[in-house]
C-alpha cells in the first residue's frame, strides 16, 4: 500500500468489551441472560431523565450546545466550581484520550500507571507512542503510591490513578494521596479517575479529588454519568482541572463531542440526588451479599468501594467464566484483566445477584475441565 499506518497504532490491542447479552443468547441458544461484566448500573437513570429525554427529542434537528453551558452550570452548582475548570467529554474515555492528546508528544516522555489498570490509559499512551511505566499494585491490590512516586522521573508527563481502581475496586486514602502528590515534580499531571466516586464517597478515608484541584495542584479529576447516574449508553464524562488544561482540552476536542440528549439527561440526573443515593445503597447491599456468599464458599474477595467485586477462585478463571456463560451469566474473567484465577462481577439488581450466586455455587461445586 502507498500509505502508511502508524506502527504504534497497529501495536494497540483492540478494546475487548464485556460480552454483549444478544451475542451470548445467539451463540448459546439462551433466552434469559444477565450481564454483570461492564460495571453498568442495573437500576438505570432517574425517571426525571426519561422525561428530559422526551423533551430533548424535539430538538434533534439542531446541533448540540458546543459549550455544554447548562451541564457545566449544573455541575458547577453541584460541586461548587466554575465553568472554566470543567471539561465535558463523550464519556470519560474521550477525556482520557484528550488528556493524552494535549499532554503527550510522539515518542517523548513516559506515563506512569498501576498494573493492572483500566486499559484505556495504556491505549491513550499507545496512540501517542509514549512509553508506559506500569507499577504493580501492592499486595492489597491498591496503587503502590511509594513505588509509583519512585517510577516518576524527569521524563514523566502523566500519572493515572483510578480511585476506586478498576479492575480491583480498591481505593487509596486521602493522606496517602496527598503525600504522593507532594512528592511529584511540577512537570507531572496526575489524573485521578473517579468514575466510581459516588460509590466511595463518605466511606472511610476515601478522598474527594476535587479538593486537590481546588488547591491548584496539577491534578485532573475525571468523573462520569455512566456509573452511579446510570447513563453509560448516552456517553457523558467530565473533568475538573486547572483553567489552562480545560482550555487546551476545549481547543483539541471535536466541537460537538457531547450530544444534546446526553446534555439534557445530565442536567436532569444531577437534580435527582435521591435516586443516586438509593442506587448506591442498593449497590452496597448487593456487594455485601456477594462478599458474604463468597466467604461462605471459602473464597476470598478484594474489598471494593465500587459497583463490582473481584472474587479469587483458587483455580483458572477461564473454565468458570465459560460455565457461568452456559448458565446465562456473563462476568469478566480475571485472565483478561490482569487478575488470573479471579472473576470480576458487577453488582446487579437483587434478582441478578441471586441468579449469579446460584449459578456460581453450582459451577464451583463441579470440577470444571481446564
Ligand atoms: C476507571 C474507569 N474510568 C473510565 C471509565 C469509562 O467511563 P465512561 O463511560 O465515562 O467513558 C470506566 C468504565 O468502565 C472505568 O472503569
Amino acid at each position: 500500500m502507498p500509505y502508511r499506518l502508524r506502527e504504534n497504532v497497529l501495536r494497540l490491542a483492540p478494546y475487548s468489551p464485556g460480552k454483549p447479552i444478544d451475542e451470548v443468547k445467539r451463540e448459546l441458544g439462551l433466552t434469559d441472560v444477565v450481564k454483570l461484566a461492564s460495571n453498568e448500573n442495573p437500576f438505570g437513570p432517574s425517571p426525571r431523565v426519561t422525561e428530559a429525554l422526551a423533551r430533548a427529542a424535539g430538538t434533534l434537528n439542531l446541533y448540540p450546545d458546543a459549550s455544554g453551558h447548562a451541564v457545566k452550570e449544573a455541575l458547577g452548582r453541584h460541586y461548587g466550581i466554575g465553568p472554566a475548570q470543567i471539561a465535558l467529554g463523550n464519556g470519560s474515555d474521550e477525556l482520557i484520550h484528550l488528556l493524552a492528546l494535549i499532554l503527550l508528544e510522539g515518542g517523548l516522555g513516559n506515563v506512569v500507571l498501576g498494573s493492572p489498570s483500566f486499559v484505556r490509559y495504556e491505549a491513550a499512551a499507545g496512540v501517542a507512542d509514549v512509553a508506559v511505566k506500569a507499577v504493580p499494585l501492592d499486595r492489597d491490590y491498591r496503587h503502590d503510591l511509594g513505588a509509583m512516586a519512585q517510577a516518576v522521573d524527569a521524563e514523566t508527563r502523566l500519572v493515572f490513578i483510578a480511585n476506586p481502581h478498576n479492575p480491583t475496586g480498591t481505593a487509596v486514602g486521602r493522606d496517602d494521596l496527598r503525600r504522593f502528590l507532594d512528592r511529584l515534580p511540577d512537570t507531572v499531571v496526575t489524573v485521578l479517575d473517579e468514575a466510581y466516586f459516588e460509590y466511595g464517597r463518605g466511606v472511610g478515608d476515601y478522598p474527594d479529588g476535587l479538593e486537590f484541584v481546588r488547591e491548584g495542584r496539577n491534578v485532573v479529576v475525571l468523573r462520569t454519568f455512566s456509573k452511579a447516574y446510570g447513563l453509560a449508553g448516552l456517553r457523558l464524562g467530565y473533568a475538573f482541572a486547572g483553567p489552562d488544561i480545560v482550555d487546551a482540552m476545549d481547543r483539541a476536542r471535536e466541537p460537538f463531542n457531547v450530544n444534546s440528549l446526553a446534555q439534557a439527561a445530565a442536567v436532569a440526573a444531577l437534580a435527582d440526588q435521591a435516586h443516586v443515593e438509593d442506587g448506591v445503597a442498593r449497590n452496597s447491599a448487593g456487594l455485601q451479599r456477594i462478599e458474604r456468599a463468597a466467604a461462605q464458599m471459602g473464597l476470598r474477595t478484594i474489598p471494593s468501594l465500587a459497583n463490582f467485586v473481584v472474587v479469587h477462585l483458587g483455580r483458572p478463571a477461564g473454565p468458570v467464566f465459560q460455565e457461568l456463560l452456559k448458565r446465562g451469566v456473563i462476568v469478566r474473567s480475571g485472565e483478561v484483566l490482569g487478575l488470573p484465577g479471579s472473576i470480576r462481577v458487577s453488582v446487579g439488581t437483587e434478582d441478578e445477584v441471586e441468579r449469579f450466586l446460584q449459578a456460581f455455587e453450582e459451577v464451583m461445586k463441579v470440577e470444571v475441565p481446564a
